[in-house]
C-alpha cells in the first residue's frame, strides 16, 4: 500500500552513528510514496555522504546555508526558507543531543537549524527522532531539553532500547526506519478515534484435549492485528487480546497473549470494564473438550478412538454486549461472521442474535489466512459493502465507519 502518497518530506539529518539507518528509511518513505528533500548537518556528513543520500532520494542534498543553488524552485540563495516551505513535515532522524539542545534555543548557525527556525509554525510540522548514548539520553538536560521541545509543539518520538554502537546497552537507539515509517504515517491519520479505548480480540483459540494436542482452526489473526493498527493510527488507546498467532505487535499497540476461549474470556471481560469500542475479530471455538486429558492420551491397542465429550463455550461478545446494554451502551460492540454463503442474512442474523449495534461479514475460505479480504458492513440502517482489497486498507475503512457512528 501507497501510504504517504503525495507528501513531500524534508529529511533532517543530524550528526550520529544512527545516520546509517536515514538512508534505508529515505528510501522507504520514497517506496510509500513520498517525495523526500534531504538537508544534512555538517555533522552528519562525518558520518553518512551526501552521494548517498542525493542517490536514494533523487533530489540534491543541501548542506549549508550558504549554498546558492535553486532551491523549492525560486534562485533567491535562501534555502533555510525555500526548503520548508513546500514540505508536509520536517523530520529529522538522526536528532542528536546537540541539535536538539541547539533548537531549543531558537540557534540557527547551521541550514538544518535555520530552516527549523524559519518553518511556518502553525503548517510545517516539526518531528524528531533522538539517538544517542544512554547517558545522553537519561541525562537531566536531555530530558529537560525533550521537555521543553514538546511544549513548543514539536513531536519528540520516543527512543528505541537495546545495544548502542559504543558498545553499551540502554535507551537512545533511534527508532528503527520502518516504526518511523509508520510514526510518520500515523501523524498524518485524521484522529477519529481520539480518546476511544478500543479492545480487539483477534486470531483463533486453542482447546486442549490433552498436553499435546488441542482444537483450534484457520483464523490468522491478520484482520483483527490490522485492525489493531488503524485504530491506533486514528488515535485511539488500544489493546489486543490475542490468540495462538506469530503475527508482530503493531507498534503502540498493548498485547495479551491468550489461548483457550475461556482464557480470553476472562482477559475480554476485565478489559471491556474500562474500554469504550470492542471489536470481536477473533475466531473463538464454539466447543471444547469437556475435561481435557492430563496426560497424553495413548492408543489402546484395540483400534478404537477414545470417546470424547464437548461442552460449548461462552459466547463472549454476545455477554460483553449485554453487559454494554446494562451499563447504557458505553461500550459499542462490533462482531464478526465467517461464512460460506448468504452474507447478508447470515449477518443481519447475527447481529440480532449477538445484540450489537454493527456486524462485519466476511467469507471465511476468502479470508482465512489471507492478505486480502472483502466485507459487509451490517447495521440497523442497511448494509454497506467494502470491497476487496488489502486488510490494513479495509481495516482503516472499518475504523472510520465505526467511528461515524460513535454515540456523540
Ligand atoms: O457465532 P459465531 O462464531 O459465528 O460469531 C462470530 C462472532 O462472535 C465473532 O465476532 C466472534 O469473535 C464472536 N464469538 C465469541 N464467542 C464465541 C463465538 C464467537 O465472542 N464463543
Amino acid at each position: 500500500m501507497i501510504d504517504l502518497a503525495g507528501k513531500h518530506i524534508v529529511l533532517g539529518l543530524s550528526g550520529g552513528i544512527a545516520c546509517y539507518k536515514a538512508a534505508e528509511l529515505c528510501r522507504s518513505l520514497i517506496k510509500q510514496g513520498a517525495t523526500v528533500q534531504v538537508v544534512m548537518t555538517e555533522a552528519a556528513e562525518q558520518f553518512i555522504t551526501a552521494v548517498t543520500l542525493q542517490a536514494l532520494s533523487g533530489r540534491p542534498v543541501f548542506t549549508s546555508q550558504w549554498d546558492a543553488r535553486t532551491s523549492g524552485g525560486v534562485d533567491n540563495n535562501m534555502p533555510h526558507i525555500n526548503l520548508s516551505r513546500e514540505a508536509d513535515a520536517i523530520l529529522i532522524a538522526p536528532a542528536s543531543a546537540d541539535f536538539m539542545a541547539k533548537l531549543l534555543h531558537g540557534r540557527a548557525d547551521d541550514l538544518l537549524s535555520l530552516m527549523c527556525l524559519a518553518r511556518p509554525l502553525d503548517k510545517v510540522p516539526l518531528i524528531l527522532a533522538p539517538a544517542m548514548n544512554r547517558e545522553m539520553w537519561a541525562h537531566p538536560a536531555t530530558q529537560r531539553n525533550v521537555e521543553q521541545l514538546r511544549a513548543d509543539g514539536t513531536m519528540v518520538l520516543d527512543v528505541g532500547a537495546g545495544d548502542q554502537a559504543c558498545g553499551e546497552t540502554g535507551d537512545g537507539r533511534m527508532l528503527e526506519p520502518e516504526e518511523l515509517q509508520y510514526e510518520l504515517v500515523r501523524f498524518f491519520t485524521p484522529k477519529v478515534l481520539a480518546g476511544q479505548h478500543v479492545l480487539i480480540s483477534a486470531g483463533p483459540t486453542y482447546e486442549a484435549i490433552d498436553p499435546v494436542r488441542g482444537i483450534t482452526n484457520l483464523s490468522s489473526g491478520k484482520m483483527g492485528f490490522a485492525i489493531a493498527r488503524a485504530a491506533h493510527e486514528a488515535g485511539a488507546h488500544v489493546t489486543l487480546v490475542a490468540g495462538p498467532v506469530a503475527l508482530p505487535t503493531p507498534r503502540g499497540v498493548g498485547r495479551i497473549n491468550v489461548k483457550s476461549a475461556l482464557n480470553m474470556q476472562k482477559s475480554l471481560h476485565l478489559l471491556a470494564q474500562t474500554a469504550t469500542v470492542f471489536i470481536s475479530a477473533a475466531a473463538v471455538a464454539d466447543w471444547r473438550p469437556a475435561v481435557p486429558a492430563s496426560q497424553k492420551i495413548k492408543k489402546d491397542g484395540s483400534g478404537q478412538p477414545p470417546a470424547m465429550a464437548f461442552v460449548e463455550n461462552p459466547d463472549i461478545l454476545a455477554e460483553i454486549a449485554s453487559g454494554a446494554r446494562a451499563r447504557s451502551g458505553l461500550l459499542y460492540c462490533v462482531g464478526f461472521a465467517a461464512e460460506s454463503q448468504d452474507l447478508l442474512a447470515q449477518a443481519q442474523k447475527k447481529r440480532e442474535r449477538k445484540g450489537v449495534p454493527l456486524l462485519v461479514g466476511n467469507i471465511g475460505p476468502d479470508t482465512f489466512g489471507q492478505d486480502e479480504n472483502a466485507l459487509l458492513l451490517v447495521d440497523a440502517q442497511g448494509s454497506t459493502d467494502l470491497p476487496r482489497a488489502d486488510k490494513l486498507h479495509l481495516a482503516r475503512q472499518l475504523v472510520a465507519e465505526i467511528a461515524r457512528r460513535l454515540p456523540a
